[in-house]
């Protein structure tokens, strides 16, 4: 708040040179922190437009650039150069991180002063909004803005149903246009093992395929569609797509899942499991009993093995590591986990699931990283120094902000995008169940029921995508949008929401949506519930 008053009175200053106020509006999401147009004057963004660069500053110019390149249909992108007039690109340490101020007026242009590269980038994705939906026209104004959440974060489950490269490429864009900036990537689980390793090769070669595909919520055979479905990234593949992230400022953070959600793995590589059995990648949705064994020290080996080449593909400091549904059916009758429990001192089988998970972090924290996981991650007795996803609830994040952990709020009822989005459900196919409206995504506060001190361990929201029954990218975006644009005002502007003028906003915004040419749903500019 300290720098928003430096900039009130930077701005006042400004304000009182300018003309009369008037009530042009200009529709961004998420709601910028400050902003101030005038009355008169404005500044028409061409193809033929030039992008100064000062600092260095050419890899969000050229992100814009290629953008712009797409909405003008031009033949050539906007030119970049040093020097020159038109939109001017430069830092300053006095603005916030990932914060930008734009000002825009005869003598200086187009002047977007970033705190950071990726600070540059949303004002640039703001400016972009802007053109897009005032037809090239910029007013003269000022705008000050800077993020409430450090963790802007949206999920992708690429196991349920896999997601091409030029797929996840397209949701990344998506997400940077909305200002978020951490992507979870879900890429092991039941159904399907998704990226190359090396080490075990058999985890893609047999653990990337499923014999069939579950279509409808019965449990009759006439439910599965009988087709063989598989998937992976090479990580070459990765790679391509980590650095494409990176160039639009959003971390990918790799989920490998462990101890649960692992039938694919346990599939391709039999003895990691309790009773070494062979079993399908798995056909079925939900929680499956087959689970790693966490008696045996091979199963801790495989994980690390795993894990060393997640960590050089990733350069996220936060590797997520799953913990959720675990059942424990398979370890109480296991004689490894058994002796492992005896040995380690250990009374039940929820704290056989805590000892794997602090060896795990141990061994991630040894490596430079940091650990995530769900919220099970509490049950078996948590680390101070694991950052925790609350998903069951708000209540698991609550209690592990209490107690010093950092929390990423994505509780189940308000952040599955995967759900329904009227109450109706006419047009939008077969989901998963549930019913998430745009409203009510909006109205909620994730600081709700945490103690002004543990605020700070909130870092951040996320939404998250299940493709149990999403099979193609097009339904992943009617899912996502609109109800990304509620969730990113949440995560960027948080309490300067304005749900009053959130509704004419959306109703413009809808024509980036278009000419961005992204699926979305059209429920809430009908106003169906
Ligand atoms: C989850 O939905 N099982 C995290
Ligand atoms: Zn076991």
């Amino acid at each position: 708040m300290k720098y928003l008053s430096r900039i009130a009175l930077v701005v006042l200053s400004l304000i009182l040179a300018l003309p009369v106020l008037s009530a042009r509006e200009l529709h961004v999401v998420p709601q910028p922190a400050y902003m101030d147009i005038a009355a008169e004057g404005e500044i028409v963004v061409t193809p033929k437009t030039t992008i100064v660069v000062v600092d260095e500053l050419w890899n969000p110019a050229e992100q814009f650039a290629a953008d712009m390149q797409e909405y003008f249909d031009a033949e050539k992108p906007m030119r970049t150069s040093k020097r020159g007039k038109g939109i001017k690109i430069r830092l300053d340490k006095f603005v916030p991180a990932e914060g930008y101020e734009m000002t825009v007026s005869e003598e200086e242009g187009i002047l977007i002063i970033g705190g950071s590269e990726a600070g540059v980038y949303y004002g640039l994705q703001t400016l972009r909004q802007i053109i897009i939906t005032n037809d090239g026209k910029v007013p003269y104004g000022f705008i000050a803005d800077e993020p409430a959440f450090a963790y802007r974060g949206a999920h992708l489950d690429v196991s349920r149903h896999f997601f091409s490269v030029e797929d996840v490429k397209r949701y990344i864009d998506i997400l940077a246009a909305h200002k978020l900036n951490r992507l979870h990537w879900h890429l092991t689980d039941d159904q399907g093992w998704r990226i190359e390793i090396k080490a075990y090769p058999e985890l893609t070669e047999k653990g990337a395929m499923r014999k069939e595909t579950l279509i409808g919520h019965g449990l009759e055979p006439k439910w599965w569609d009988g087709e063989p479905y598989g998937g992976y990234y090479t990580q070459e593949e990765i790679r391509d797509v980590v650095a494409y992230a990176a160039k639009r400022y959003v971390t990918i953070i790799p989920e490998i899942e462990m101890p649960g959600h692992s039938q694919a793995a346990l599939h391709a590589l039999p003895w990691l499991g309790c009773n070494e059995q062979e079993v399908d990648v798995w056909t079925m949705w939900g929680v499956t009993p087959e689970v790693l064994c966490a008696g045996k020290e091979t199963t801790y080996e495989f994980l690390e093995n795993v894990l060393k080449e997640v960590i050089e593909l990733f350069p996220s400091e936060l590797i997520h590591i799953g913990g959720d549904e675990c059942p424990k059916d398979r370890w109480k009758e296991c004689e490894h986990c058994q002796a492992m429990m005896k040995a380690q001192g250990l009374e039940h089988e929820e704290q056989l699931q805590g000892y794997l998970v602090a060896r795990i972090e141990k061994f991630l924290i040894a490596n430079g990283r940091r650990m995530i996981g769900w919220d099970e991650i509490l049950d078996g007795g948590v680390t101070d120094t694991a950052t925790v996803m609350s998903w069951r609830g708000l209540k698991a994040g609550i209690y592990a902000a209490e107690r010093g952990n950092d929390v990423v709020m994505t509780p189940m009822t308000l952040c599955y995008l995967n759900f329904y989005q009227t109450k109706s459900q006419e047009g939008e196919g077969l989901q998963i169940g549930g019913y998430i409206p745009f409203e009510m995504i909006y109205a909620w506060d994730p600081y709700e029921g945490v103690s002004d001190d543990a605020k700070k361990h909130i870092i951040g929201v996320q939404c998250n995508m299940w493709s149990e029954y999403l099979k193609t990218m097009s339904w992943v975006e009617k899912m996502l949008l609109p109800r990304l644009a509620a969730m990113a005002e949440i995560q960027w502007a948080n309490e300067r929401r304005d749900a009053e003028s959130i509704r004419p906003r959306m109703n413009t915004f809808r024509k980036f949506y278009d000419a961005c040419g992204w699926n979305y749903a059209p429920y809430y500019f009908e106003g169906r519930e």
